[in-house]
């Protein structure tokens, strides 16, 4: 049976670390999720310059559809989107990857008076910006290398027009619905934006989902277990990625998907001078992949202080983009 448990887990397997001097931020988590009863690793650590070239690889499968539902629904409704705006907006992408989607809503904005990306994979950011720098030689790009879940600065406010922020990939999904909300109205205290477009993935057909996490070509299997090879990369440790094999289940009750790293036989691996067991058949929790209703989500805005001006879908109902205004 999976492993569910409704509590927002980062915060949970954090709780009882205590900041030692010369210890990474990396390392206390993995050591504060290995040791924890239900074994997890947090999601931001997948997010490495491997990780982040599987997740780009990810969101071109056939499996998985929110990437090019998100852009279709961009689409239609970045004019709109910009009608909103007004001319010489400040656009602040969060978690901004290969920022594809970002030309859709530059290309489409008025004289936007900047551009302000923040990734937490800082390569990677940068590499995608030569390209954008060269479809938009007049805009000012201001990247920021920040993870975006922890608080961040951003750099002093361009222009006279509204600051907007887009939030794509429904990488709101990776948070517990009350840290998701407790963001949102940390991003309104924090930046004083006047509005946001924000990406939501959409409750569907358990199927597509398992499919979606869990692709034929084994990409998503790659980037789960990627994680352990960056502890190993990275970390003075000794684990087994080989004694792992990927996992998606969704857990109907609570309306996400998880992902997991299932043990397949009972071995010792070590992260600095922590040994940590691991019993075949158990699993470190690694993904939460929280999927929402239409008025679910638009509630949870509500709650953190936004309010909904627009939300648009696909045909086929899997995705969604709602326009938030912070009122
Ligand atoms: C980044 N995030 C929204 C992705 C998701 O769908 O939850 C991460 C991902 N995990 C597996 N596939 C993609």
């Amino acid at each position: 049976m999976p492993a569910a448990f409704d509590v927002p887990y980062d915060s949970a397997a954090m709780a009882d670390s205590v900041p030692t001097p010369g210890v990474s931020e990396f390392e206390r988590s993995v050591k504060a999720g290995l040791s924890a009863r239900i074994k997890t690793l947090d999601s931001k650590y997948f997010y490495d310059s491997a990780g982040s070239a599987l997740f780009d690889r990810i969101c071109e499968l056939a499996e998985y559809y929110p990437t090019r539902t998100e852009t279709t629904i961009l689409r239609r409704c970045a004019p709109a989107i910009a009608l909103a705006a007004g001319r010489g907006a400040e656009l602040v992408e969060l978690g901004s990857g290969s920022s594809v989607k970002t030309r859709i809503l530059l290309s489409a904005l008025d004289r936007p008076a900047a551009y302000v990306p923040v990734d937490i994979s800082s390569d990677h950011m940068l590499g995608a910006l030569h390209s954008l720098r060269a479809h938009f030689p007049g805009l000012d790009i201001r990247p920021v290398s920040a993870d975006f879940t922890e608080p961040f600065v951003l750099p002093v406010r361009r222009g006279e027009g509204v600051r907007l922020l887009f939030f794509p990939g429904s990488t709101i999904g990776n948070l517990h619905p009350a840290d998701a909300e407790s963001f949102l109205r940390r991003l309104r205290r924090d930046f004083s934006p006047q509005a946001m477009v924000i990406g939501v993935d959409l409750k569907k057909d358990e199927g597509l989902l398992h499919a979606a996490y869990d692709d034929a070509l084994g990409v998503t299997a790659a980037f789960n277990l990627n994680i352990l090879e960056r502890i190993g990369r990275e970390l003075d440790a000794e684990v087994r990625p080989a004694c792992f094999r990927h996992e998606a289940r969704y857990v109907r009750a609570l309306g996400r998907i998880e992902m997991h790293l299932v043990c397949t036989e009972d071995h010792m691996a070590r992260v600095g001078d922590m040994p940590i067991r691991f019993h075949r058949g158990e699993s470190i929790h690694t993904e939460n992949s929280y999927k929402y209703t239409l008025t679910e989500f638009t509630t949870l805005a509500e709650r953190a202080g936004w309010h909904s001006s627009a939300a648009w879908t696909d045909e086929d109902g899997l995705f969604s983009i709602h326009l938030l205004a912070a009122g």
